[in-house]
Protein backbone atom coordinates (compact mmCIF):
# COMPACT_ATOMS: atom_id res chain seq x y z
CA UNK A 1 0.00 0.00 0.00
CA UNK A 2 1.05 3.20 -0.92
CA UNK A 3 2.01 5.31 1.99
CA UNK A 4 2.59 8.81 1.26
CA UNK A 5 1.84 10.39 4.72
CA UNK A 6 4.24 8.59 6.77
CA UNK A 7 7.18 9.14 4.05
CA UNK A 8 9.82 11.63 3.98
CA UNK A 9 10.60 14.04 1.46
CA UNK A 10 14.00 13.13 1.44
CA UNK A 11 16.85 10.89 2.39
CA UNK A 12 20.54 10.33 3.02
CA UNK A 13 21.68 6.72 1.82
CA UNK A 14 24.88 5.06 1.73
CA UNK A 15 26.23 5.17 -1.65
CA UNK A 16 24.72 1.85 -2.82
CA UNK A 17 26.37 -0.30 -5.40
CA UNK A 18 24.78 -3.09 -7.54
CA UNK A 19 25.85 -6.97 -7.54
CA UNK A 20 24.76 -7.46 -10.69
CA UNK A 21 25.11 -5.80 -14.07
CA UNK A 22 25.30 -6.43 -17.63
CA UNK A 23 26.88 -3.28 -19.40
CA UNK A 24 28.01 -5.01 -22.60
CA UNK A 25 30.84 -4.01 -24.58
CA UNK A 26 32.71 -1.64 -26.96
CA UNK A 27 30.41 1.60 -28.07
CA UNK A 28 27.63 0.32 -25.49
CA UNK A 29 29.86 0.94 -23.02
CA UNK A 30 30.03 4.59 -23.45
CA UNK A 31 26.19 4.70 -23.15
CA UNK A 32 25.87 2.09 -20.29
CA UNK A 33 28.64 2.94 -17.99
CA UNK A 34 27.65 6.17 -17.11
CA UNK A 35 23.96 5.17 -15.95
CA UNK A 36 25.29 3.06 -13.93
CA UNK A 37 28.35 5.01 -12.30
CA UNK A 38 25.76 8.42 -11.79
CA UNK A 39 24.79 6.39 -8.46
CA UNK A 40 26.40 3.03 -7.87
CA UNK A 41 29.85 2.76 -6.24
CA UNK A 42 30.99 -0.63 -7.51
CA UNK A 43 29.29 -3.14 -9.61
CA UNK A 44 29.88 -6.51 -10.14
CA UNK A 45 30.28 -7.17 -14.31
CA UNK A 46 28.63 -9.56 -15.33
CA UNK A 47 31.21 -11.81 -18.25
CA UNK A 48 28.42 -13.29 -21.08
CA UNK A 49 30.07 -11.01 -23.74
CA UNK A 50 30.89 -12.87 -27.46
CA UNK A 51 33.02 -14.42 -26.44
CA UNK A 52 32.56 -14.54 -22.96
CA UNK A 53 35.09 -13.65 -20.35
CA UNK A 54 36.99 -16.98 -19.61
CA UNK A 55 40.80 -15.19 -18.95
CA UNK A 56 42.46 -13.10 -16.81
CA UNK A 57 43.60 -11.21 -19.40
CA UNK A 58 40.46 -10.97 -21.14
CA UNK A 59 38.79 -9.52 -17.56
CA UNK A 60 41.23 -7.08 -17.28
CA UNK A 61 41.22 -5.40 -20.83
CA UNK A 62 37.52 -5.39 -20.27
CA UNK A 63 38.05 -4.00 -16.78
CA UNK A 64 39.84 -1.43 -18.62
CA UNK A 65 37.41 -0.76 -21.20
CA UNK A 66 34.66 -0.06 -18.78
CA UNK A 67 36.82 2.19 -16.69
CA UNK A 68 37.93 4.25 -19.86
CA UNK A 69 34.22 5.17 -20.18
CA UNK A 70 33.61 6.10 -16.22
CA UNK A 71 32.89 10.09 -16.23
CA UNK A 72 36.09 11.98 -14.60
CA UNK A 73 33.49 13.32 -11.75
CA UNK A 74 32.55 9.67 -11.06
CA UNK A 75 34.23 6.80 -9.10
CA UNK A 76 33.15 3.67 -10.23
CA UNK A 77 34.52 0.72 -9.25
CA UNK A 78 33.83 -2.61 -11.99
CA UNK A 79 34.00 -6.08 -9.96
CA UNK A 80 35.60 -8.58 -12.86
CA UNK A 81 33.54 -12.20 -13.17
CA UNK A 82 35.03 -15.39 -14.78
CA UNK A 83 32.87 -17.29 -16.90
CA UNK A 84 32.81 -20.78 -16.08
CA UNK A 85 32.95 -23.84 -19.16
CA UNK A 86 33.20 -27.52 -18.91
CA UNK A 87 36.97 -27.13 -19.87
CA UNK A 88 38.20 -23.62 -17.65
CA UNK A 89 41.39 -24.97 -16.20
CA UNK A 90 41.25 -24.35 -12.58
CA UNK A 91 44.11 -22.45 -11.87
CA UNK A 92 42.93 -19.75 -14.22
CA UNK A 93 40.59 -18.87 -11.50
CA UNK A 94 43.11 -19.11 -8.83
CA UNK A 95 45.52 -16.56 -10.34
CA UNK A 96 42.79 -14.21 -11.21
CA UNK A 97 41.16 -14.64 -8.16
CA UNK A 98 44.30 -14.18 -6.35
CA UNK A 99 45.14 -11.06 -8.48
CA UNK A 100 42.84 -9.20 -7.43
CA UNK A 101 40.94 -9.24 -11.09
CA UNK A 102 38.26 -11.89 -10.69
CA UNK A 103 35.92 -11.01 -7.59
CA UNK A 104 33.39 -14.16 -8.70
CA UNK A 105 32.83 -17.21 -11.36
CA UNK A 106 29.46 -16.76 -12.57
CA UNK A 107 27.89 -20.34 -13.31
CA UNK A 108 25.45 -20.30 -16.98
CA UNK A 109 23.90 -23.65 -17.66
CA UNK A 110 24.74 -23.87 -20.88
CA UNK A 111 21.85 -22.14 -23.37
CA UNK A 112 20.24 -20.98 -20.41
CA UNK A 113 20.71 -17.27 -21.96
CA UNK A 114 22.05 -14.25 -23.47
CA UNK A 115 25.50 -15.67 -24.28
CA UNK A 116 25.26 -18.70 -22.38
CA UNK A 117 26.27 -21.45 -25.12
CA UNK A 118 29.66 -21.80 -23.99
CA UNK A 119 28.19 -22.19 -20.68
CA UNK A 120 28.24 -25.11 -18.28
CA UNK A 121 26.78 -28.56 -20.19
CA UNK A 122 26.53 -30.95 -16.76
CA UNK A 123 27.39 -29.26 -13.56
CA UNK A 124 29.55 -32.62 -12.79
CA UNK A 125 32.04 -31.78 -15.04
CA UNK A 126 33.03 -28.40 -12.93
CA UNK A 127 33.80 -30.04 -9.44
CA UNK A 128 37.56 -29.68 -9.80
CA UNK A 129 36.17 -25.68 -9.91
CA UNK A 130 34.12 -25.78 -7.21
CA UNK A 131 36.62 -27.37 -5.16
CA UNK A 132 38.97 -24.48 -5.64
CA UNK A 133 36.64 -21.74 -5.58
CA UNK A 134 35.63 -23.29 -2.24
CA UNK A 135 39.23 -23.76 -1.05
CA UNK A 136 40.16 -20.38 -2.08
CA UNK A 137 36.87 -18.60 -0.67
CA UNK A 138 35.49 -17.12 -4.21
CA UNK A 139 32.16 -16.74 -4.50
CA UNK A 140 30.04 -18.42 -7.11
CA UNK A 141 27.27 -16.25 -8.58
CA UNK A 142 24.84 -18.73 -10.18
CA UNK A 143 22.17 -18.13 -12.68
CA UNK A 144 19.48 -20.54 -11.51
CA UNK A 145 17.83 -22.39 -14.31
CA UNK A 146 17.43 -26.03 -15.77
CA UNK A 147 17.21 -26.02 -19.28
CA UNK A 148 15.94 -29.41 -19.63
CA UNK A 149 13.28 -28.79 -22.48
CA UNK A 150 11.06 -30.96 -20.71
CA UNK A 151 10.41 -28.34 -17.97
CA UNK A 152 8.03 -25.55 -18.40
CA UNK A 153 9.47 -22.39 -18.47
CA UNK A 154 8.25 -21.04 -15.78
CA UNK A 155 9.05 -23.95 -13.46
CA UNK A 156 12.68 -23.76 -14.22
CA UNK A 157 14.01 -22.09 -11.64
CA UNK A 158 12.37 -24.02 -8.60
CA UNK A 159 13.25 -27.25 -10.52
CA UNK A 160 17.24 -25.78 -10.47
CA UNK A 161 16.89 -25.47 -6.64
CA UNK A 162 16.01 -28.97 -6.19
CA UNK A 163 17.92 -30.80 -8.89
CA UNK A 164 21.35 -28.71 -8.37
CA UNK A 165 21.65 -26.10 -5.89
CA UNK A 166 20.31 -28.23 -2.78
CA UNK A 167 22.80 -31.15 -3.73
CA UNK A 168 25.80 -28.72 -4.97
CA UNK A 169 25.31 -26.58 -1.52
CA UNK A 170 25.42 -30.36 0.37
CA UNK A 171 28.51 -31.17 -1.21
CA UNK A 172 30.58 -27.97 -1.20
CA UNK A 173 28.83 -26.53 2.04
CA UNK A 174 31.56 -24.29 2.77
CA UNK A 175 31.38 -22.29 -1.11
CA UNK A 176 29.67 -18.93 -0.89
CA UNK A 177 26.93 -19.05 -3.36
CA UNK A 178 24.74 -16.38 -4.57
CA UNK A 179 21.43 -17.32 -6.11
CA UNK A 180 20.93 -14.48 -8.79
CA UNK A 181 17.95 -12.68 -10.16
CA UNK A 182 15.50 -14.90 -7.81
CA UNK A 183 11.97 -15.41 -9.69
CA UNK A 184 9.93 -17.52 -7.49
CA UNK A 185 8.64 -18.05 -3.36
CA UNK A 186 10.79 -21.26 -3.75
CA UNK A 187 13.81 -19.61 -4.20
CA UNK A 188 12.90 -17.12 -0.94
CA UNK A 189 12.41 -19.98 1.01
CA UNK A 190 15.22 -21.70 0.14
CA UNK A 191 17.64 -19.04 0.71
CA UNK A 192 15.98 -17.55 4.00
CA UNK A 193 16.52 -20.75 5.36
CA UNK A 194 19.71 -21.68 3.81
CA UNK A 195 22.81 -21.05 6.13
CA UNK A 196 24.98 -18.18 5.92
CA UNK A 197 27.00 -19.28 2.71
CA UNK A 198 23.84 -18.53 0.38
CA UNK A 199 22.41 -15.25 -0.58
CA UNK A 200 20.11 -14.07 -3.12
CA UNK A 201 19.58 -10.10 -5.12
CA UNK A 202 16.80 -9.59 -6.31
CA UNK A 203 15.75 -6.96 -9.50
CA UNK A 204 13.76 -4.31 -9.86
CA UNK A 205 11.71 -5.29 -12.59
CA UNK A 206 11.24 -8.62 -10.64
CA UNK A 207 9.56 -6.50 -7.72
CA UNK A 208 7.81 -4.58 -10.21
CA UNK A 209 6.31 -6.76 -12.60
CA UNK A 210 4.53 -10.40 -13.13
CA UNK A 211 4.23 -12.65 -16.11
CA UNK A 212 1.20 -10.65 -17.05
CA UNK A 213 3.23 -7.61 -18.08
CA UNK A 214 4.79 -9.26 -21.31
CA UNK A 215 0.65 -9.54 -22.98
CA UNK A 216 -0.77 -6.52 -21.60
CA UNK A 217 -2.20 -5.66 -25.19
CA UNK A 218 -0.24 -7.10 -27.42
CA UNK A 219 3.24 -9.07 -26.71
CA UNK A 220 5.37 -6.59 -24.82
CA UNK A 221 9.20 -7.94 -25.34
CA UNK A 222 10.72 -5.03 -23.03
CA UNK A 223 9.33 -7.05 -20.11
CA UNK A 224 11.10 -10.57 -21.48
CA UNK A 225 13.81 -11.29 -19.04
CA UNK A 226 15.06 -14.31 -18.02
CA UNK A 227 14.66 -15.75 -15.53
CA UNK A 228 11.37 -14.57 -16.72
CA UNK A 229 8.39 -12.99 -14.36
CA UNK A 230 6.51 -15.18 -12.44
CA UNK A 231 3.04 -15.60 -10.86
CA UNK A 232 1.45 -12.65 -9.04
CA UNK A 233 2.43 -14.66 -5.63
CA UNK A 234 6.01 -14.84 -5.86
CA UNK A 235 6.26 -11.68 -7.01
CA UNK A 236 4.67 -10.66 -3.83
CA UNK A 237 7.20 -12.85 -2.17
CA UNK A 238 9.91 -11.06 -3.29
CA UNK A 239 8.39 -7.95 -2.59
CA UNK A 240 8.29 -9.57 1.43
CA UNK A 241 11.86 -10.94 1.48
CA UNK A 242 13.46 -7.85 -0.33
CA UNK A 243 11.75 -5.13 2.32
CA UNK A 244 12.06 -7.77 5.29
CA UNK A 245 15.59 -6.58 6.74
CA UNK A 246 17.14 -9.97 5.87
CA UNK A 247 20.79 -9.83 5.01
CA UNK A 248 20.89 -12.64 2.68
CA UNK A 249 18.31 -10.40 0.48
CA UNK A 250 20.33 -7.50 -1.83
CA UNK A 251 20.64 -5.19 -4.77
CA UNK A 252 21.60 -6.68 -7.88
CA UNK A 253 19.93 -4.97 -10.71
CA UNK A 254 20.26 -7.39 -13.43
CA UNK A 255 20.34 -4.34 -15.85
CA UNK A 256 20.36 -6.39 -19.29
CA UNK A 257 20.38 -3.74 -22.38
CA UNK A 258 19.77 -5.08 -25.72
CA UNK A 259 19.27 -2.48 -28.74
CA UNK A 260 15.98 -2.18 -29.89
CA UNK A 261 16.44 -4.34 -32.89
CA UNK A 262 16.92 -7.34 -31.44
CA UNK A 263 14.28 -6.75 -28.89
CA UNK A 264 11.48 -5.74 -31.31
CA UNK A 265 12.57 -9.18 -33.67
CA UNK A 266 11.39 -12.44 -34.26
CA UNK A 267 13.36 -14.01 -31.54
CA UNK A 268 13.64 -11.33 -29.39
CA UNK A 269 16.36 -11.26 -26.52
CA UNK A 270 15.67 -11.12 -22.63
CA UNK A 271 16.89 -8.30 -20.62
CA UNK A 272 15.48 -5.20 -19.19
CA UNK A 273 17.66 -2.23 -19.30
CA UNK A 274 17.00 -0.89 -15.75
CA UNK A 275 20.50 0.80 -15.14
CA UNK A 276 19.01 4.61 -15.38
CA UNK A 277 16.64 4.70 -12.48
CA UNK A 278 17.81 1.44 -10.85
CA UNK A 279 17.45 2.84 -7.27
CA UNK A 280 14.29 4.65 -8.21
CA UNK A 281 12.47 1.80 -9.37
CA UNK A 282 13.78 -0.09 -5.78
CA UNK A 283 13.01 3.26 -3.92
CA UNK A 284 9.14 3.13 -5.39
CA UNK A 285 8.66 -0.46 -3.58
CA UNK A 286 10.19 -0.04 -0.44
CA UNK A 287 7.46 3.11 -0.10
CA UNK A 288 4.69 1.30 -1.54
CA UNK A 289 5.57 -1.30 1.28
CA UNK A 290 5.99 0.92 3.79
CA UNK A 291 9.49 -0.02 4.06
CA UNK A 292 11.63 3.26 2.72
CA UNK A 293 14.06 2.79 6.42
CA UNK A 294 14.67 -0.86 5.23
CA UNK A 295 16.16 0.64 1.52
CA UNK A 296 19.83 1.53 2.65
CA UNK A 297 20.56 -1.64 4.16
CA UNK A 298 19.02 -3.68 1.19
CA UNK A 299 20.99 -1.15 -1.26
CA UNK A 300 23.98 -0.46 0.32
CA UNK A 301 24.98 -2.66 3.24
CA UNK A 302 23.63 -6.27 3.05
CA UNK A 303 25.76 -7.15 -0.47
CA UNK A 304 29.24 -5.64 0.58
CA UNK A 305 28.20 -7.68 4.40
CA UNK A 306 27.84 -11.12 2.31
CA UNK A 307 31.25 -10.03 0.47
CA UNK A 308 33.56 -9.00 3.42
CA UNK A 309 33.57 -5.67 1.68
CA UNK A 310 33.40 -2.38 3.77
CA UNK A 311 30.29 -0.58 2.79
CA UNK A 312 30.56 2.74 1.26
CA UNK A 313 31.39 5.75 3.47
CA UNK A 314 29.77 8.09 0.72
CA UNK A 315 26.34 8.99 0.62
CA UNK A 316 24.05 10.12 -1.99
CA UNK A 317 20.59 11.88 -1.77
CA UNK A 318 16.70 10.25 -2.35
CA UNK A 319 14.62 13.20 -2.72
CA UNK A 320 10.37 12.99 -3.89
CA UNK A 321 9.84 15.13 -6.55
CA UNK A 322 8.36 13.39 -9.48
CA UNK A 323 9.66 12.81 -12.86
CA UNK A 324 9.11 11.26 -16.30
CA UNK A 325 11.49 8.39 -17.62
CA UNK A 326 12.71 8.71 -20.92
CA UNK A 327 11.29 6.68 -23.44
CA UNK A 328 14.46 5.61 -25.02
CA UNK A 329 18.03 6.47 -24.89
CA UNK A 330 19.56 7.25 -29.23
CA UNK A 331 22.55 6.42 -29.63
CA UNK A 332 24.86 5.04 -33.29
CA UNK A 333 25.70 1.81 -33.39
CA UNK A 334 28.96 0.05 -35.06
CA UNK A 335 27.82 1.47 -38.88
CA UNK A 336 26.69 4.54 -37.46
CA UNK A 337 22.89 3.66 -37.44
CA UNK A 338 20.57 4.99 -35.20
CA UNK A 339 19.61 2.30 -32.26
CA UNK A 340 18.39 2.91 -28.82
CA UNK A 341 17.73 0.94 -25.70
CA UNK A 342 14.24 1.60 -23.76
CA UNK A 343 14.50 1.96 -20.39
CA UNK A 344 12.26 -0.22 -17.93
CA UNK A 345 9.90 2.13 -16.90
CA UNK A 346 9.71 4.52 -19.92
CA UNK A 347 7.39 7.17 -20.36
CA UNK A 348 6.36 6.27 -16.97
CA UNK A 349 6.40 8.95 -13.50
CA UNK A 350 8.34 7.75 -10.50
CA UNK A 351 8.27 9.52 -7.00
CA UNK A 352 11.63 9.18 -5.99
CA UNK A 353 14.69 10.96 -7.81
CA UNK A 354 18.63 9.68 -6.72
CA UNK A 355 21.38 12.30 -6.92
CA UNK A 356 24.88 12.56 -5.24
CA UNK A 357 24.89 14.33 -2.50
O1 LIG B 1 17.20 -11.28 -18.96
C1 LIG B 1 18.38 -11.59 -18.92
N1 LIG B 1 19.32 -10.96 -19.68
N2 LIG B 1 18.77 -12.61 -18.15
C2 LIG B 1 19.99 -13.11 -18.19
O2 LIG B 1 20.25 -14.07 -17.51
C3 LIG B 1 21.01 -12.56 -19.09
C4 LIG B 1 20.70 -11.19 -19.48
C5 LIG B 1 21.50 -10.75 -20.68
O3 LIG B 1 22.72 -10.82 -20.63
O4 LIG B 1 20.89 -10.36 -21.68
ZN1 LIG C 1 22.26 -11.25 -15.46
Amino acid sequence: MINLNSSPVQLSLRQPDDWHLHLRDDHLLKVTVPHSARIFRRAVIMPNLSPPITSIEAARNYRQRILNQVPTQLSFTPLMTAYLTDSLPPEVLEQGYSDGVFFAAKLYPANATTNSSLGVSDISLIDSLLETMEKINMPLLVHGEVTDPGVDVFDREAVFIERYLQPMLKRFSNLRVVLEHITTKNAVEFVETSGFNLAATITPHHLHINRNAMFLGGFRSDFYCLPIAKREDHRLALRDAATSGKPCFFLGTDSAPHVRSQKENACGCAGIFNAPFALESYAEVFDEEGKIDRLEAFASEYGPLFYGLPPNTNTIKLRRNEHVIPRNYSFKDHDLKPESFVPFHAGETLKWFAEAE
